[in-house]
């Protein structure tokens, strides 16, 4: 049987973009000037923004005062291009720390270019390194632990003989287990010691923390859906055991020092396509946009079989919780944070000590949630918190046209959530997350990825990568732009500061793409120059200073002049919108994974898919765009992590 073949970039615009949700819910539909008018009440500046893209906003939405304790970002900026290679603002060192298929555990074999090899690689650095997170070792931040996720493989750069290209098909039949099996070892995730001496960061070759986390690895279910009937396969009868994680993205770091693992698009896994009207919970699957059938691990592995093994699907889309301390720990799902494809998961410990995490759920018309814990959280004792992520209430958010805004919470009991439209208990309620918030008339946005709160300001931030989907009628105050290509950015202000309040302001902080081209609709300050503006936001991080840094995914070449890189975005004072290119990648690459040490000293950063292709340009192993990192003739790209520090030292951008 052949099937076809689908670069992961283009995976990528199916697996994430793809709209399912078809409700009607409100993305308002207000005709431009109504919706327009109505800001201005509120905000002329942002609306007179809007009207005139080209106009500056900012010496009338400067209205708050700096925090003179947030510095503003003083670096010399980097040009905006492309080309092979990775750039950093002058006066910076950005130093390869990994690379796909360097040892991790002790016992791992030098890596072997093109040749599938899964028990080498289930002991190896794994594939397309996403999110980061760097636990100080005795408050060090010169040494510590570095986590990252391995989000997805790309077989056409990993491996010789694989096919890609427009109209042409990968041979189903000639896939083989070996295949299948190292791209299963190379998801996941990694656990490394780092150390910085002499200025420079090396890993720890014989960490007794290092760790590899697969898609093979033994994982618990925890929270409301444990247990329930939609999580019992016939290798689980329990619904409380489950093999693996899937299609690792964003995340965030604990207070208490555990890393927050997001699964995003673990449809891509499933498959089942032909047959999915037999399936029970046909709907939900649909919903869910499974089976996607973009790899082929179900010729080997029945559990990703739709038909099969109906349930399995509902055992991934979580947050997985793992304390890289203990490299014995069993990862746990937590099913309270509800089950969609989740970006990330940036939090904050709320002023009543709850602890409150953003998620963005990333698909086209898909919607912004928000977990708060039932419990307070204990900084004087992390172990105290060991469960508390199971109990609390999930919420996703309304975005009203006059900028104010709702979390509805997603509690089982009270109409529409009851069994009337299928929900039995909470359990019911988060595995089906998406189609609860349906009901509950949540804001169909334009794809969001991280969300990060800002604990100097406790301002939110949110990053909308883009939805070309959206037509005119569907715009609406938050997501205000037709055929959205570049995305935007909104700021969330919690009422009161209290991130647990059921309500909140928002306004767009900025939207993306060139502004010299008018009807690119772009509000960057006018201070922006030609190299400081981008497209696409979808990574974020907040450093110690309170100062917000955006990493991209989706510029290029042919679409913004430039590839994906860092910047910093000033957010308050004069300045607000103004931002600044620090960092840039090599082409075909994703921007991911920013994370600052706690003296703001280094910045690791994670450059996924260097070299990917296209079906329309296309990117081998045999004749990749790029060898980098190595730049040898026999080296494919490699993923890597780069830690970038001041020469001479000091805080970055200070
Ligand atoms: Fe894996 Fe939404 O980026
Ligand atoms: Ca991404
Ligand atoms: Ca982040
Ligand atoms: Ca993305």
């Amino acid at each position: 049987m052949q099937r076809p073949f689908k670069p992961s970039a283009v995976l990528a615009e199916e697996g994430e973009d793809e709209a399912t949700n078809l409700t009607a819910n409100p993305t308002i539909g207000d005709i431009i000037s109504e919706r327009l008018s109505r800001r201005i009440l509120l905000s002329g500046a942002l609306a007179t923004a809007a009207m005139a893209v080209t106009a500056s906003p900012r010496e009338l939405i400067a209205a708050e005062s700096s925090n003179p304790a947030t510095p503003n970002f003083n670096f010399p900026e980097l040009a905006a291009g492309a080309d092979e290679r990775h750039h950093v603002a002058e006066g910076y060192d950005a130093d390869i720390l990994i690379r796909w298929g360097d040892k991790v555990l002790k016992d791992a074999p030098d890596f072997t270019p093109g040749v599938p090899d899964p028990e080498a690689q289930q002991r190896q650095f794994g594939y397309n390194n996403d999110f980061l997170g760097y636990l100080p070792l005795d408050g060090s931040s010169e040494h510590g632990l570095l986590v990252a996720n391995h989000e997805y493989t790309d077989p056409e750069l990993m491996f010789t003989g694989v096919e890609v290209g427009a109209g042409k098909q990968a041979n189903w039949d000639q896939i083989s287990r070996q295949q299948v099996d190292a791209e299963m070892m190379a998801h996941g995730g990694s656990v490394i010691e780092v150390k910085r001496e002499g200025g420079k960061w090396t890993v720890l070759p014989d960490s007794k923390y290092a760790r590899r986390i697969t898609a093979e690895t033994d994982m618990r279910i925890s929270g409301p859906a444990a247990g329930r009937p939609k999580l019992k396969t016939s290798a689980d009868p329990s619904g409380t055991r489950v093999k693996g994680m899937l299609n690792n993205c964003a995340g965030a770091m604990t207070p208490w020092g555990t890393w927050l693992t997001c699964e995003e698009n673990f449809n891509n896994y499933f498959w089942g396509k032909g047959e999915i009207n037999k399936a029970t919970d046909a709907a939900a699957l649909k919903r869910y946009g499974i089976p996607s059938e973009n790899y082929f691990w179900a010729k080997f592995h029945e559990r990703f079989d739709i038909i099969k093994e109906p349930n399995e699907a509902n055992r991934f889309g979580w947050v997985v919780e793992i304390d890289p301390m203990d490299p014995e720990s069993t990862p746990v799902k937590r099913t309270a944070l509800g089950r969609f494809k989740h970006e990330g998961a940036g939090n904050i410990v709320n002023r009543d000590g709850r602890f409150v995490v953003y998620q963005g759920d990333d698909q086209r018309f898909d919607y912004v949630y928000r977990f708060v814990t039932k419990n307070t959280v204990d900084l004087a004792n992390p172990k105290a918190n060991k469960d508390i992520l199971d109990e609390g209430t999930l919420y996703v958010a309304r975005f009203d046209a006059d900028g104010s805004g709702a979390w509805l919470p997603l509690e089982h009991g009270t109409a529409p959530l009851d069994a009337a439209n299928g929900f039995n208990d909470q359990g019911d309620v988060v595995v089906h997350a998406r189609m609860a918030a349906d009901l509950l008339g949540a804001t169909k946005m334009d794809r969001p990825e991280d969300i990060e709160a800002n604990p100097k300001t406790g301002k939110v931030y949110v990053m909308l990568t883009n939805n070309t989907k959206r037509t005119v009628a569907e715009t609406d105050a938050a997501n205000p732009r037709a055929k959205n290509a570049f995305g935007h950015i909104l700021e969330i202000t919690p009422d009161s500061g209290d991130h647990a309040a059921p309500t909140f302001r928002w306004e767009i902080l900025v939207r993306c793409g060139d502004p010299a081209k008018g009807d690119v609709g772009a509000t960057f300050n006018p201070r922006t120059t030609k190299d400081g503006w981008f497209g696409t936001p979808d990574n974020c991080v907040v450093d110690s200073l309170g100062r917000l840094w955006i990493a991209t995914d989706g510029n290029s070449l042919d679409k913004t002049g430039r590839t994906d890189g860092i910047w910093a975005m000033e957010t308050s004072g004069e300045t607000r919108a103004t931002s600044k290119l620090f960092f840039r990648v090599p082409v075909g690459a994703e921007m991911c994974g920013p994370m600052f040490t706690p003296d703001a000293e280094t910045l690791f950063v994670a450059v996924q898919h260097p070299g990917e292709g296209d079906s329309d340009s296309p990117s081998t192993f045999e004749n990749p765009t790029t060898r980098w990192p190595d730049f040898k003739p026999d080296m494919p790209p490699r993923p890597s992590i780069v830690a970038i520090t001041r020469r001479g030292g000091g805080k970055i951008g200070v």
